[in-house]
């Protein structure tokens, strides 16, 4: 049933491209430029009149929710809160009925987050959820939703769910983008065509897979790790250092790269790795400078960057590659590699990467 991998995470890492096409059947229709999602369209007036978006979720659904952040402000200009559900549930949040709640949850049975959106329909919200799990109770419990149809999890550490509710919310964000007019319809048509691409992109970034493993032989004894990035791939360092902690017991750290010099530097010797995601669309020189300062204080650095990137090549002990792609769409590359990075270290240190100690796939409890 692992389908000849060795682990159910490395076949659900290897199953993104296909888990990715899955979330946009039926609803990306690139060549006749539409987006379809019915759970959109038939309440097209609430989203419209939406004075905000609350996101609520817990653990990688947070991040991807603060991906959507970054997604639903740039294209569709709908202020966006994002929230831990465990936290905004205890206290006493300001929800009205022109407030859209989106609860994002890999498996529909978080506590807290059901408990969110309980709270938050109580208040006269209109909740949307964004589950896997077909007919879970987060998704009973919501007003209207869109599933991500990633098939399965089984690993813990959350792989595909990731990539896929980054997708799902990308579509949505899109379409919303259009209702409003935020987007010129060119703008919109070359956006399509830009996530069609996208699982063979993915499927490109994978083929890092054997140097990722050979950085991992390099840093598996590492004690601590930090990860930054900057805009969209802020939420994706913050990803990666979750991915890293909870399957290899390593500890690691997500900053956004530029507070590093707020404190974070401190930390920097030549005993620790630091994974800067440094594409080349947003903010890149900012990100180039950032490497600067880690290099100038012996940081060992591992860049993500851009196939055929130089700037950061001349820096770095390590850069892995992943394709060219616009900036709202990076997280759905950037994440595999930092993916494989946790996996392989894991593996190297002999831990249950399926089923990480203190770790439950769905968190019932409150
Ligand atoms: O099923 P959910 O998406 O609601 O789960 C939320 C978190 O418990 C989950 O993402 C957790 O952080 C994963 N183990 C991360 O890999």
């Amino acid at each position: 049933e692992k389908g000849g991998y060795e682990h159910f995470m490395l076949k659900e890492i290897y199953e993104q491209p296909s888990a990715i096409l899955d979330t946009f059947r039926g609803r990306l229709l690139a060549n006749e430029g539409i987006i379809k999602m019915s759970g959109i369209e038939d309440n097209m007036k609430k989203f419209l009149n939406a004075d905000r978006i609350i996101i609520v979720a817990c653990g990688t659904s947070w991040h991807a929710g603060l991906v959507a952040e970054y997604i639903f402000e740039d294209l569709a200009r709908i202020p966006v809160e994002v929230e831990y559900a465990s936290e905004f549930r205890y206290r006493n949040p300001v929800i009205t009925e022109k407030d859209i709640v989106i609860a994002i949850s890999q498996s529909g049975e978080t506590a807290d987050t059901l408990a969110a959106i309980k709270l938050a329909k109580s208040k006269g919200a209109f909740v949307f959820g964004v589950c896997n799990v077909v007919g879970s109770s987060i998704a009973r419990e919501s007003d209207a939703g869109a599933y991500t149809h990633a098939g399965p999890e089984i690993g813990v550490a959350s792989t595909k769910a990731f990539t896929t509710q980054i997708t799902v919310l990308t579509l949505m964000a899109l379409r919303l983008a259009r209702a409003k007019g935020t987007m010129s319809s060119s703008d919109f048509r070359r956006h399509l065509i830009e996530l069609e691409l996208i699982p063979d992109k993915v499927k490109k970034a994978l083929e890092s897979d054997a140097y990722v493993n050979t950085v991992a032989e390099i840093y598996k004894d590492a004690k601590n790790c930090l990860y930054l990035g900057r805009g969209y791939n802020f939420p994706v360092a913050l990803e990666g250092a979750l991915k890293l902690k909870e399957i290899s017991y390593i500890h690691a750290e997500g900053y956004p790269a530029a507070e590093m010099k707020h404190g974070p530097i401190a930390l920097i010797d030549e005993q620790m790795p630091v994974i800067v995601i440094a594409t080349k669309k947003g903010h890149y020189e900012k990100v180039v400078s950032n490497i600067q300062e880690i290099k100038s204080r012996s940081g060992k650095i591992i860049g993500i960057v851009t196939e055929g990137d130089e700037s950061v090549r001349n820096l770095a002990d390590h850069v892995i590659e992943v394709p060219d792609c616009s900036e709202s769409l990076s997280p759905l590359l950037t994440t595999i590699p930092l993916q494989l990075l946790s996996y392989h270290i894991a593996v190297k240190l002999g831990k249950n990467v399926d089923q990480p100690r203190n770790l439950a796939k769905s968190v019932t409890v409150e």
